[in-house]
């Protein structure tokens, strides 16, 4: 969406779990189906539950939640209504993250995850372009996830690399090196967050232990005078939140945002939704809330959106498609 009338800037959607596109009626239609009982009367009191004060009140919730994604209809769906709403906001290609463990750890199959979001991905390919990405929870344990990666080895050719996820202070992205180092050798491309609520330290962690490719957040990058000369010298994408960071309470308001101030240190920086159906929006609503928020200018806006396709893992040929 624009100001001015025109089409939305084509995108690519790189910081998106699929997981937090799951909108508040969906929980509710899905509980019922599944006779899952909840700690809510009504949509509006699960909607007013979704009063964070920091990443872990949000994880709470955002788990608990998943408890009605219970069969492969189930993921199929859940992506299929996020796909859906990609052309209208110019998103030309998604890399998503979802979270398997998430879903193991409650008697779902990882083929049913995997296959519900592959028949989403596959029905909506004349419209979007999308891969998965399998994000590790970093809150349990390196043994976890290695079972988890051995779990998704049947399936390695819908999927287009492996992230970090969940509470990070205090599971630093050294806790997964062995991890990452075979996903890599399996030709996954590595990500992680880091620097969202934990220090620009676990930034640097994660691109000397991990060898990501990317940064997912890296708001806090911006703290540490070398690791920003680092990243602006290898142009490692930040795939940056500002909705999320605010509504999470990483940043004291939306004026106050490190974005302008990591665009103007020459960081390769692009804008992303996180958990839109938590922090208030979609793509659309945090190109806008960078635009009145922070007074972006459609030329700042255009370097954002080609950022965010020239930081994918597309292909040189499709990266210059969608340009
Ligand atoms: N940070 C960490 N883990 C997450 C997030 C996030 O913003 N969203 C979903 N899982
Ligand atoms: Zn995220």
């Amino acid at each position: 969406m624009t100001t001015t009338g025109t089409p939305p800037l084509p995108k690519a959607e790189l910081h998106l779990h699929i997981e937090g596109t799951l909108e508040p009626e969906t929980v509710f239609e899905l509980a019922r189906r599944h006779d899952v009982a909840l700690p809510y009367a009504s949509v509006e009191e699960l909607r007013a539950a979704y009063d964070f004060t920091d990443l872990q009140s949000f994880l709470d919730v955002y788990y608990a939640n998943m408890a009605v994604l219970r069969t492969r209809d189930d993921f199929a769906a859940l992506a299929s209504a996020y796909l859906r709403t990609c052309p209208e906001q110019g998103v030309r290609h998604v890399e998503m993250f979802f979270d398997p463990q998430a879903h193991t750890a409650r008697g779902v199959a990882i083929g049913d995850v995997i296959g519900g979001l592959t028949d989403a991905i596959e029905h909506h390919a004349d419209d979007v372009s999308a891969g998965l990405i399998l994000c590790f929870l970093r809150d349990r344990s390196a043994a976890e996830a290695e079972e988890t990666l051995r779990a998704a080895e049947p399936y390695l050719d819908r999927i287009v690399g492996v992230g970090l996820d969940s509470a990070e202070v205090g599971h630093p992205p050294s806790k997964f090196t062995s991890v990452f180092e075979r996903a890599r050798g399996l030709g996954l491309k590595p990500v992680a967050h880091a620097g969202e609520e934990g220090p620009a330290g676990y930034v640097t962690e994660a691109l000397d232990e991990l060898g990501v490719l990317r940064v997912d957040h890296g708001i806090r990058a911006i703290e540490d005078d070398a690791l920003v000369a680092r990243l602006v010298r290898d142009r490692t994408p930040l795939t940056v939140c500002p909705l999320s960071n605010v509504r999470l309470a990483c940043v004291p308001g939306i004026g106050l945002h490190p974005l302008p101030e990591m665009l103007a240190a020459g960081l390769n920086v692009s804008v992303h939704s996180d958990d839109p159906a938590y922090f208030g929006g979609y793509a659309d609503a945090n190109y806008a809330a960078v635009r009145e928020g922070l007074g972006f200018t459609d030329d700042q806006l255009r370097t954002l959106a080609a950022n965010s396709i020239t930081s994918s893992f597309l292909d040189d040929e499709a990266v210059q498609r969608l340009l």
